[in-house]
């Protein structure tokens, strides 16, 4: 690639050079210059230049110019308020303005403490006030969602809400109303803001207009810390810093990682960190669910389970340990007691896709992505949804079936699984396609890194499910809800479940034992990309870490075990990490490059269409569910409506249109849900939300009502 052009641009007579079309606050800031602005936002597309924060006196032009919307140009010299009166006029005014219907409420304002107008009108505004008259005022707070406050008389009108809606998550669901100064922000309406991504409105506001109803008037900015951590609740690994306020945990922020997630975060990452504190909390050993046990009898038990099941042992893996416990429990069980059998997380062999690494960032700059699997993006990784978007909106091509010419035609061409079982075909077509990056979406946050710990605890192969089974030894509340690990329950002599909420535990386990968040826990996850990140322990968890306790029960299987996760992860990454040391990995993971495997994927096992039985069910997880969500109330309206999704083609056979009602029948079972007409959907698949066809067999028959 060659070198960018230079431009030499003058700010505030500090001469820079920096490449043509840069921005011009860009271009100042390289000068070490700040221009101040409250609507500029370069992730929400072209600037609108609407809030006029940023006027400069640019030589040769009459006016001030708004300089969020001008680039760098060769020669140009640029002055700011510091420099020029006339920038500083028009800076003053234009906060004057801004101020006018502004209440100014900061001391009771949960914006206060943390806020642009607050910080820029201290830095640059009118020392008082010439306004003597009395301020709009607006009915308040509106409730936007269940998740979102409006303040309306706080709100600045710089778009930066409706921008986000409209251009990034493309949800078009918050507008502008009315014209000049009878314009309010508002949903369509007055429907509450339902999508996937709502929350990072809150973080773009540069006012206390949008807020979160989570955190109002929860803390102040001088009590509170920010934990920097990553996000546990999907394989993406969105940075995030988690606020507390002693020892409770307040809100969830994003902590951009451009590769990753580029400072956006979804709803679920964002609001569903209040299941840490639901009622039925395991917070000390339980029997059967019910009875508490002190820590030396429930050790005492858990080991008496073990040596009475010896290698007639399942584990089932949830994919949301840390690469530290896994590695552990596989020490446990495995070079312990020979336990080799396990139901993973859907990561079979979390090295197939190593030769395929890139960051999430790079399909924005794809060419061609194709996305595979049967099941909606934006519920198994949302975050990968928004580098979709990205990428049509850069151009890209994105197909829903593989197009061979397509993709080797193309110079970044990026394959997608969205599904389980697709690492082994991806890998394949990742191959023979000679694509640039590959990515498969497992549903475990962290179940790559799961399944290369766990492998890496003995060097012996994975084995198949023992007769009987003795114990079933369940990790993970994803693991207990998962439908293959509840019929191996029915089957298995005893169970021992890890789990953080009793009730699903309950009539199934005989033995619990308390299970961590990822907000409690130290610890390292492997997102999709294959990137090792850091988790930080952001509040104390009710019952000490799984390491604490598998490192005790490990000793009296003789395993030697630390319960220190640096120690655990220092010994792992000798053996799978090239040996970088836990302080090394970072608060800003960088993506190592890593070989492929020697040996080539294996063909994939063609599934069987079966001809002439109907349309196949696509039952997928929706992202707002699980056993966190269902304990947070306020997410409770982002639950999937009672929609299914018919591909075009088959919804024009069956003269079906969206929004009529039709019924899904298999095996005397039936459903009646509302249509919805997809066009990347496959002719022949239909998809639902798993909730609502529980016990529709995988083929249906699909009638209108
Ligand atoms: S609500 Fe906030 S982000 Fe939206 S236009 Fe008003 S000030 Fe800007
Ligand atoms: S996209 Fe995934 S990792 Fe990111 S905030 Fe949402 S659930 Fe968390
Ligand atoms: S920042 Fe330039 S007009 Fe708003």
């Amino acid at each position: 690639m060659s070198a960018p052009e230079l431009v030499t641009v003058t700010v505030d007579d500090v001469e820079v050079q920096v490449p043509r079309s840069t921005g011009l606050v860009e271009a100042a800031l390289a000068a070490g210059i700040e221009i101040p602005v409250f609507c500029y936002e370069p992730r929400l597309g072209p600037p609108v230049g609407a809030c006029r924060m940023c006027l400069c006196d640019v030589e040769g032009m009459p006016k001030p110019q708004t300089a969020c919307t001008m680039t760098a140009q060769d020669g140009m010299i640029v002055r700011t308020a510091l420099t020029s009166p006339k920038a500083a006029d028009a800076q003053n005014a234009t906060l004057e303005f801004i101020l006018v219907n502004h209440p100014l409420d900061c001391p009771v304002c949960d914006k206060g403490g943390e806020c642009p107008l607050q910080d820029l009108t201290f830095r640059y505004g009118p020392g008082n006030t010439r306004m003597t008259f009395p301020k709009r005022t607006f009915e308040k707070p509106i409730p936007i969602s269940p998740t979102i406050a409006l303040d309306r008389e706080r709100c600045i009108l710089c778009y930066r809400c409706t921008r986000f809606s409209e251009s990034v998550s493309e949800d078009t669901q918050l507008v502008a109303l009315n014209r000049g100064a009878q314009s309010v922000i508002a949903t369509f309406e007055d429907e509450p803001y339902r999508g996937a991504f709502s929350g990072n409105v809150i973080e773009l506001c540069p006012v206390g207009a949008l807020t979160s109803t989570q955190y109002r008037f929860e803390a102040r900015p001088w009590e509170i810390q920010n934990v920097p951590t990553v996000c546990g609740m999907c394989p993406v690994g969105c940075n995030i810093s988690a606020t507390t306020r002693e020892g409770k945990l307040k809100r969830i922020l994003s902590r951009n990682h451009p590769e990753v997630d580029e400072g956006w975060l979804c709803d679920k990452g964002r609001f569903a960190f209040s299941h840490l504190d639901a009622p039925d909390r395991v917070r000390e050993p339980l029997h059967r669910a019910r009875r508490a046990l002190s820590w030396d009898a429930a050790l005492d038990r858990a080991e008496q389970l073990l040596r009475d099941a010896g290698t007639h042992i399942v584990t089932a893996l949830s994919g949301s340990e840390t690469v530290e416990q896994a590695y552990a429990l596989g020490k446990l069980l495995r070079q312990g007691l020979g336990a080799h059998a396990a139901v993973m997380p859907e990561i079979e062999n979390a090295r197939l896709l190593d030769g395929f690494r890139l960051p999430l960032s790079a399909i924005r700059d794809a060419d061609v992505v194709t996305v595979l699997g049967d099941e909606p993006v934006v519920e198994r990784a949302p975050i990968v949804d928004l580098w979709l978007r990205a990428a049509r909106r850069n151009g890209a091509e994105i197909l829903y079936e593989l197009d061979e010419d397509k993709v080797r035609g193309a110079e970044r061409a990026i394959l997608i699984w969205s599904g389980p079982d697709g690492e082994e075909t991806l890998a394949l077509h990742a191959q023979r396609l000679g694509v640039q990056g590959a990515f498969y979406l497992p549903r475990g946050p962290n179940a790559r890194g799961v399944a290369e710990a766990w492998a890496a605890a003995a060097d012996v192969e994975e084995a198949e499910n023992p007769e009987p089974i003795k114990l079933l030894v369940i990790s993970g509340d994803e693991a207990l809800a998962n439908t293959d690990v509840c019929a191996l329950a029915e089957q298995a002599e005893t169970v021992l479940a890890i789990s953080m909420f009793s009730a699903p535990a309950r009539g199934v386990a005989d033995l619990v034992l308390p299970a961590t968040s990822y907000l409690e826990r130290d610890g390292t996850y492997v997102n999709l990309e294959g990137r090792v990140q850091r988790l930080r322990r952001a509040v104390i968890p009710p019952a000490p870490d799984e390491l604490a306790w598998i490192s005790m029960l490990a000793a009296r299987f003789g395993v030697e075990l630390s319960p220190y996760t640096a120690s655990v992860f220092d010994e792992l990454s000798a053996l799978i990490y090239d040996g970088i040391p836990f302080g090394a990995v970072g608060e800003h993971a960088p993506l190592h490059t890593r070989s492929a495997p020697s040996e080539p994927a294996a063909p994939p096992q063609r599934e069987r269409v079966e001809q002439g039985r109907g349309l196949r069910l696509v039952a997928y997880r929706p992202l707002f569910s699980g056993a966190a969500v269902e304990r947070v109330p306020e997410l409770q309206f982002q639950r999937p409506a009672p929609e299914v999704e018919l591909a075009h083609a088959d919804a024009r056979k069956l003269g079906v249109a969206g929004g009529d009602e039709v019924e899904i029948r298999s095996n005397g079972t039936s459903a009646r849900l509302r249509a919805r007409v997809s066009r990347t959907l496959a002719a022949g698949t239909v998809r639902a939300a798993d909730e609502h066809v529980r016990g529709l067999a995988p083929y249906v028959e699909v009638t209108k009502a």
